[in-house]
């Protein structure tokens, strides 16, 4: 079995390919452009102290047509699993070009080379699958009611959903037009080791554990639901064995938690894990809210759970406490990421005149 992670630089990708090495005999590649949150160290430990023909690193950007067809052609999948996305929501505001460029050109191109791919080697592979891996953005944005499934009106509002939303219209036309097999994931919002320290939760424990002032967009009331990335891994991998081709699976976790919940329970586990003196919620400050910020995001999860039998293994508390951890434990790494990223936790994405 050759599998093709795209994005496997990534947090989730990443996540992905350390357990596919762990727990599978798979031939793996891992086709990524390295933007600025991408890392191959966890993977390149996991690597090394295992079977190293079992993984090669494809260093390719998808908008470009004829190296993502190389790529395709030279690694001949049996299944691509497309993680690949520009993926923060502030960065879509100052910069969208890059997120049509990757998110919507780099799905075609990629879909392009896949449908060329398995026309030509239909009588070799005979479970061929292109799994492309979306969010629940862009199903848009709720009210205190209410949850997304699968029969979900489409509705992103901010350029990041809006590329996905598009990215996702794609892979299903080729299912439709070219039956293509194909599968597509919704998930909510994921957390864990190794995510890039500009996403709310590693971006809240480093400012605090740096003794810089902790921003909270608007009212912090916003809500997300929240799921373990291990959690989300495991779903994909489970999807493999009993999803249907064509079909659209939403994943969550089912822990709605306010944005302003999240940065408190974060400060009260630090000044309990650091004992410190001062609260670090002193350090919390309400900022101008994110242009066309949305609500709430809920997931009604009952087809995964249902069809695919799949729940989450970690609850919210024990996901956040791993995870709170795991970055204590690994400062050097945030520093030095952020560090060759350019990047040093300022605000971004109230859109640059
Ligand atoms: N993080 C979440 O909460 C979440 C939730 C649901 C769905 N998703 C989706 O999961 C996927 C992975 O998310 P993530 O959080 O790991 O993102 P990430 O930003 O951590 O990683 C994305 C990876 O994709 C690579 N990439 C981007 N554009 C590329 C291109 N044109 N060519 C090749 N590689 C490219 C980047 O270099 C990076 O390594 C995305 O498609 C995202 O939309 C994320």
């Amino acid at each position: 079995m050759k599998i093709l992670v795209t994005g496997g630089a990534g947090f989730i990708g990443g996540a992905l390919i350390r357990k596919l090495l762990q727990n599978t005999s798979y031939k793996i590649f891992n086709l990524d452009k390295l933007s600025y949150a991408s890392d191959l160290v966890s993977i390149n430990q996991i690597n090394s102290s295992s079977d190293i023909n079992r993984y090669e690193f494809l260093n390719v950007d998808l908008a470009d047509q004829s190296k993502t067809q190389d790529a395709v052609e030279y690694s001949k999948p049996d299944k691509i699993i497309h993680l690949a996305a520009e993926s923060h929501v502030d960065r879509s505001i100052d910069s969208p070009s890059l997120f049509i460029q990757s998110n919507i050109l780099g799905t075609f191109n990629l879909l392009e080379s896949a449908k060329i791919h398995w026309e030509k080697s239909k009588k070799d592979i005979i479970d061929f699958l292109f799994h492309h891996v979306s969010t629940d953005e862009v199903f848009g944005s709720l009210g205190s009611t209410g949850q997304f499934n699968e029969d979900t009106k489409y509705d992103p509002r901010s350029p990041y959903s809006a590329s996905k939303a598009s990215s996702d219209h794609l892979v299903r036309s080729y299912f439709h037009t070219y039956e293509l097999p194909i599968l597509i994931t919704n998930c909510s919002n994921n957390y864990g080791p190794w995510q890039f320290p500009e996403k709310l939760i590693p971006l809240v424990i480093m400012k605090a554990i740096s003794n810089e002032y902790i921003p909270i967009y608007g009212n912090g009331k916003n809500i997300r639901d929240w799921l373990f990335v291990d959690d989300h891994v495991d779903a994909l991998l489970q999807i493999w064995d009993r999803g249907v081709i064509g079909e659209t699976y939403c994943i969550g976790g089912e822990s709605e938690r306010s944005n302003k919940f999240i940065v408190e329970y974060i400060c009260e586990a630090l000044n309990k894990k650091l004992n410190n003196k001062k609260s670090f919620k002193e350090l919390i400050k309400f900022v101008k809210d994110r242009p066309g910020h949305d609500h709430r995001y809920s997931i009604n999860p009952n087809k995964i759970k249902n069809q695919i039998k799949w729940k989450p293994k970690l609850t919210f508390e024990e996901g956040i406490d791993r995870t709170i951890d795991w970055y204590l434990n690994n400062q050097a790494w945030c520093k030095r990421v952020l560090l060759d990223a350019g990047y040093s936790g300022e605000r971004i994405g109230l859109q640059k005149e």
